[in-house]
Order: structure tokens, then C-alpha cells, then sequence
């Protein structure tokens, strides 16, 4: 871990009555108090605007509640300017800079309560705020059962809401884009993926963006999730309040805990420039540092895969026969009878294998390769499927050393169908068996509803469990990218070798009906302050056969906006989607996808308004090179790129990937141009973007 501590200023005072502090630019501050009943509240200002009106906070637990009675005993604040250098992301370095203010809250016995201690630890930065609760190990009860958090996040106005419906199970929703007043009539309208997965209310998840009728953009989310379930928010549309709902497991406990205890920070990114929420590094800096001392096995990744071809229509299947009844480990799988639709074999994969050493691809994912799909979504009965045991259709040596020589490493899936105990207990079964066959990467993932049938995919066991197998993962040396796992919160500070999470509505739904172009304008606001997202782009056939069904699907895309999304949904292990056929048919736009990194030194966010527009700017960490992407929502743009971040005095050439003039989603997706003009760190460039469409640009240093 590379950490430098540049200053540090430690101030203790101690403050008896209400406390704030400023963020170190001066244009946040923050208020801490206790009201007459003993509750403590805080309220947030930012440039003498009012963000967050006195909202209270507190515990509630089955043993006692830490919501009244308390007294303020002492206020510790530091302020700490301080940078990291993460393993991989957007930026070579992270300024980690902030004044903390821990507020130490006593409340004395009653005839019905113990006495009670509880931090609240602040952390105010230029961007924003995060806090979470410490209870240290006290006279009182130590062992809490958790039934409500209390916490408030209280605003002043009737703001926009960018959000999707509570859920205890999935995030796999488009976003609304309404107000607290319309929120009700927005969430009725989501229909839900299933009875077992219903929150119900007026609840939203996290990680949620607001803006203000000034202007002002606040993010609401939580950072460093561990040992505790996932926070929802409850909204009181009529009074502009929002309050924590934690994820219960069906008992409706929501979390079990043991002092010294904390919980995860809850954040609030705040600006008046909707720029600086994308480039916003508070949820990261919230997290703890690196846990793992040796990385060098820790590679950035651009993969294709057994995959596409499934979602396609054309009913190929990740299983391997259509017998229902086989059952992994006691069926003779060698004795069923194939169904002719199994893309996962053996000369399939070597198809893959060389497109990707024909492209410099790192990658090649395989899904469908392992028993236990012939039953794998049916949610009433027992799920099971086994790690280490191939289709016979799967030649795992022949591939592993076919892989091997072509320098491509092979990707390996675990679908657990959400059985987490069942994987629980093949894991390290399965990651030895990954090792033994040269494997340093899997996807993970967990349709369906969760067996211990107690949980919910984010319930505090199943936030444990995310953690077990990532540190299981790194004990064996192995990348992780999950799908369907509780939203990222940061953690892939503290374990690098997570490189990417889904947790949210991807690519893949651009075969289920489209993905509006809006939807990749709203979730790096959202669901990518949480970490990198596995949204698998680089989709070049943009019609296809609905998933499962006759009908069509219509993907909500031109062509170049595929290319801008590499920019745009940064992720260290990156898909490229699409069948190898169609690359094909497009080889000179192909070029970007070969050509784009994975891993960056430094990244400029040039435009950006939430549902509509993202312009960002990107320098590769291996070379001079420097990336931009564009995209808009279904309305055609002007992006301007101002080029000032080059260096000064330098020449550059930028290839430039556009919608041709007549490209539209809807009409005339697949149609570009790429040009190739000479720009310096003067040039402002007017990029037409056509509806739903976008541009990518190489720049590179003239030789
Ligand atoms: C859902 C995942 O999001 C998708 O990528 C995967 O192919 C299927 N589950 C099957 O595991
Ligand atoms: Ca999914």
C-alpha cells in the first residue's frame, strides 16, 4: 500500500454544546447538536444554501435504543490532507482531504434503558459529507440486535429525484427521473421482477442523485458496507424527508452486531457543478485502504466471451441438455442426451480463444461450461450447481492449453443461482479448481431468489458472504467480477481484486426491449459512485431477436455511442460484448475497442447533466495517449471539447469516431464516420452527436 501522508493536523477541543465544522474550501458546513429530548440531529449547508435541514440520528436495537437521552461528552476534530495510489481506476492518485469531527454522545441509565455510548464520526470534504455510527465496548449491552436505523436526510424542496423503486433483491431497474411530490405515481408504475423481491412503500435505493431548483446536485449513498445490510431510503413526499430502511433478513432483523462496532458511512456528494459529482472521489476515500500487500496479479482486462450468444434469441443455451430433471453429481451428464444448443463447447471456445489472441483481447469468458443449468431459475426448488465438474461437451484441458498458447487466459463463471450457502461451501473447492487450470478471474453470479431462504440478496448475510468470497477470491489470487451481489460501496479500494460489479440494470437488457440512451447518462451519477460496473458494452448489431422470445429488440444505441461508453462506464475488466461476426462487419470501428485502455492516470469530466449528457476526457496509464467519449440521451447534441488538458505546446492527431449526420438510434443506428485531424491543447472541437448516439476520440501524440 502506497500511502503517503502529507499533513496532518490534529486539533482536540473539546466543545460541550453544538458543534460544526467547515469543509477545507469553507463552502460546506456542517452543524451537530442534541435536541431537548436528547436525540442527536445534524444539518448541512453548503455556500449558505441549505442542504440537509436538522435530521436526526440514532439506532434502535431489540436490547436498547441509541436515539435519546444523550448528552454531548467531547468533540474530537483533525483535519487530514493525505493521497493514495489505487491499483487501478480513473486516477493515478486520490486526494483524500477533510475535516473529521468525531462526536462523542453519552446518555446516563433509566429505569428502562443502560447507559449508552455512541460516536457519530463526520468527515466533511470539499465535495461532501459522510458519517457513520461507532459504539465502542461499553458498560451497557455489547451485543445489539439491530431492527432500525434512524438516520434522516431532511431536505428543503420539492427537488428532482433520479432513483428506482426499493428492492431488497435487485437493482436491475430503469431510473425515474421525478420529484418527492411525482416519486409516488413514478414508483407505481416499475413492474417488479418477482413477488419474493418486493419492498413495497415509498422506498428508493441507493445509490440515489437529487437536484435542486438552484442547481445544487446531491448524491445520497453509503460507503465501506460490510458486517451490516445495504440502506434503503424511505421518502416522505410531502415533507421532502428521507429516512435509512435497513434490508432485514425475513425475520425482519436487520442487522446482528457485536461492539466495538461500526457502521458503514452514509455519503452525501454535494455541487453545484454536476461535473464534479462524476469526478467525486468521496465513497472511495471513505473506504479503508488496500488489504492486499502483493497486487502484482491484479491486471486490468478486456474480455469477450461464450455470451451474447445466449441473450440473442436464437436459442442457444448455457445448458447442456433440455432434461429438467439431471441433477449435478448424480446424473451420468455423459448419458444425457445433447441439445444441439450449447455454445460453451469445445470448438465454440476455440472460436473465441482466437478472435481474442487476433485482437489483443486479455480475456475470453465462458458461460454454460459447468453442471447444473437444466433447472437453473426455477425459484421453489433447491438450486445446485457444481464448480469443478465440466460438460462433457467441455474440454477443459484441451482449452486450457489451447488458451495458453494463444496467451489468452480464460474466465471462469460460477453461477451460484443465489444458492450462497451451497457456494459457500464449494468455494474453495472451486478456486482451487480454477488455479489447477490456469484461471485468474471469475464472474460470480446470483439469479434467483436467495437460499438461506432467510436472506435477501442484500440482507447483512449476504453483504458477509460478498466479503468471504472476495477475500477467499484474493487468498487464491483471483479477480473478481459479481453480478447481482449487493451494490458496490467502495470496497474495491480495500480489495482491489474486485474489478467490477453489475448491481444494476446492464447491457444485457438491450436484448429484453432496449436500454433507453438516457440510462448510461444516469448511472455514472448513481450506481458508478459506488465502484466500476460490469455493463458489457461494445453491442455493434443493434437489432436482435428478443431474449427468449420471437419478437425483435431494439437496442437504445447508435453504434459510436458503443465506443464512448468505454470512456464513459470506466471499468478495469471490460466486455466486448458483441459475436465475433459482428466486429467483423465493422473492422475499422472495431480498431477503437482493440485501441481503448482499461486503466487510466487522469480523467476530466468536460460535460455533464444527469440523464442527458457526458463528456469526459481520459489519459491512459501506460502511454501519452489520451481518450474522450460523448454521448447524449435520445436528443442529437453538439458536445464541445475543449482540449486544455493536453499538454501545452504539444502536437496531437485525434481519430475521431463519429455518428455520421443522418445516424439515429431509432433509424440509422450503424452509421459513422472516422476522421482523423490534427489538434493541440488550444482546440475546442464541436462533436455532433447524433439521437441516442455518441463519439470516442484517440488522441495521441504527434510523431
Ligand atoms: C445474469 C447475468 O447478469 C448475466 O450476465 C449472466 O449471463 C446470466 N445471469 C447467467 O448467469
Ligand atoms: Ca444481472
Amino acid at each position: 500500500m502506497k500511502y503517503t501522508l502529507s499533513i496532518l493536523m490534529l486539533s482536540a477541543a473539546l466543545q460541550l454544546s453544538a458543534s460544526s465544522i467547515t469543509s477545507p474550501s469553507g463552502e460546506l458546513s456542517l452543524n451537530v447538536n442534541v435536541n431537548p429530548e436528547g436525540q442527536p440531529y445534524y444539518s448541512l449547508s453548503y455556500k449558505g444554501k441549505t442542504i440537509v435541514e436538522p435530521s436526526k440520528l440514532g439506532l434502535k436495537a431489540d436490547e436498547t435504543t441509541f436515539a435519546d437521552g444523550f448528552m454531548i461528552a467531547g468533540v474530537d476534530t483533525v483535519t487530514v490532507d493525505r493521497s493514495w495510489e489505487p491499483v487501478w481506476g480513473e486516477y493515478s492518485s486520490i486526494r483524500d482531504h477533510f475535516r473529521e469531527m468525531a462526536v462523542n454522545l453519552k446518555a446516563p441509565q433509566t429505569k428502562d434503558q443502560p447507559e449508552r455510548e455512541m460516536i457519530v464520526r463526520f468527515r466533511l470534504f470539499d465535495d461532501g459529507l459522510g458519517f457513520r455510527y461507532e459504539f465502542p465496548v461499553q458498560e451497557g449491552t455489547n451485543y445489539l440486535t439491530v431492527k432500525d436505523e434512524l438516520t434522516e436526510f431532511n431536505f428543503p424542496g420539492n427537488h428532482k429525484l433520479y432513483c428506482i423503486p426499493g428492492d431488497y433483491d435487485t437493482d436491475e431497474y430503469l431510473f425515474s427521473e421525478t420529484t418527492f411530490t411525482d416519486l409516488p405515481e413514478a414508483l407505481n408504475s416499475y413492474t417488479r421482477h418477482s413477488e419474493a423481491q418486493r419492498t413495497g412503500g415509498n422506498t428508493i435505493q441507493t445509490p440515489m442523485l437529487m437536484k435542486t431548483d438552484d442547481g445544487v446536485y446531491i448524491n445520497v449513498h453509503e460507503a465501506a458496507l460490510m458486517g451490516y445490510p445495504a440502506m434503503l431510503l424511505d421518502v416522505d413526499s410531502k415533507n421532502f424527508d428521507m429516512k435509512a430502511h435497513l434490508v432485514p433478513d425475513r425475520l425482519g432483523v436487520s442487522a446482528y452486531v457485536q461492539a466495538p462496532f461500526h457502521s458503514p458511512w452514509r455519503t452525501l456528494i454535494v455541487s453545484d457543478d454536476a461535473r464534479d459529482i462524476l469526478a467525486s472521489q468521496l465513497v472511495l476515500n471513505l473506504n479503508e485502504p488496500n488489504k492486499i500487500e502483493d497486487t502484482s496479479w491484479i491486471k486490468p482486462m478486456k474480455f469477450c466471451g461464450v455470451w451474447w450468444e445466449m441473450f440473442t434469441g436464437n436459442q442457444k443455451t448455457w445448458a447442456y441438455s433440455d432434461d429438467p430433471l439431471a441433477k449435478p453429481g448424480v446424473t451420468d451428464y455423459t448419458k444425457l442426451k445433447p441439445n444441439g444448443r450449447h455454445p460453451a463447447n469445445t470448438e465454440n471456445v476455440k472460436k473465441y480463444i482466437d478472435f481474442a489472441a487476433a485482437n489483443g483481447l486479455d480475456g475470453v469468458l465462458v458461460e454454460g461450461w459447468n453442471e447444473g443449468w437444466e433447472d437453473w431459475v426455477s425459484y421453489r426448488k433447491n438450486r445446485q450447481f457444481l464448480f469443478d465438474k465440466p460438460y462433457p461437451d467441455f474440454d477443459l484441458p484441451a482449452l486450457r492449453d489451447y488458451a495458453k498458447e494463444k496467451g489468452v487466459k480464460l474466465i471462469m463463471h460460477h453461477e451460484t443461482s443465489a444458492n450462497a450457502s451451497d457456494y459457500e461451501k464449494q468455494l474453495d473447492r472451486a478456486f482451487q479448481f480454477m488455479k489447477d487450470n490456469n484461471y485468474d478471474a471469475v464472474k460470480t453470479g446470483y439469479v434467483g431468489a436467495v437460499i438461506p431462504r432467510s436472506e435477501h440478496h442484500t440482507s447483512q448475510w449476504m453483504v458477509d458472504h460478498a466479503k468471504h468470497v472476495i477475500e477467499r477470491a484474493a487468498d487464491y489470487q483471483i479477480m473478481v467480477d459479481s453480478h447481482e451481489a449487493p451494490r458496490p460501496t467502495g470496497l474495491c479500494r480495500t480489495y482491489p481484486n474486485w474489478l467490477a460489479q453489475e448491481s444494476a440494470r446492464g447491457g444485457e437488457f438491450e436484448s429484453m426491449g432496449g436500454n433507453p440512451p438516457s440510462h448510461t447518462c444516469i448511472l455514472p451519477f448513481t450506481r458508478l459512485k459506488g465502484g466500476p460496473m460490469d455493463y458489457t458494452p461494445g453491442l455493434f448489431e443493434t437489432r436482435m431477436s428478443y431474449y427468449g422470445e420471437g419478437k425483435d429488440s431494439q437496442a437504445g444505441t447508435t453504434l459510436t455511442r458503443q465506443l464512448a461508453l468505454y470512456l464513459t462506464m470506466p471499468s478495469p475488466m471490460q466486455m466486448v460484448c458483441d459475436l465475433p461476426e459482428n466486429y467483423e462487419r465493422f473492422p475499422d470501428a472495431f480498431q477503437f475497442i482493440k485501441d481503448v485502455p482499461v486503466d487510466w492516470s487522469d480523467s476530466k469530466y468536460l460535460e455533464a447533466e444527469p440523464n442527458r449528457y457526458i463528456t469526459v476526457a481520459r489519459k491512459d496509464k501506460h502511454s501519452d495517449d489520451w481518450y474522450v467519449g460523448a454521448i447524449t440521451d435520445e436528443n442529437a447534441r453538439n458536445a464541445t471539447i475543449d482540449m486544455s488538458f493536453l499538454p501545452k505546446g504539444q502536437k496531437f492527431v485525434a481519430t475521431i469516431y463519429e455518428d455520421a449526420p443522418d445516424a439515429d438510434w431509432k433509424t440509422n443506428p450503424q452509421a459513422y464516420k472516422i476522421r482523423t485531424i490534427n489538434v493541440d491543447s488550444k482546440t475546442k472541437l464541436k462533436q455532433h452527436l447524433a439521437p441516442g448516439g455518441g463519439g470516442a476520440i484517440r488522441i495521441q501524440p504527434k510523431k
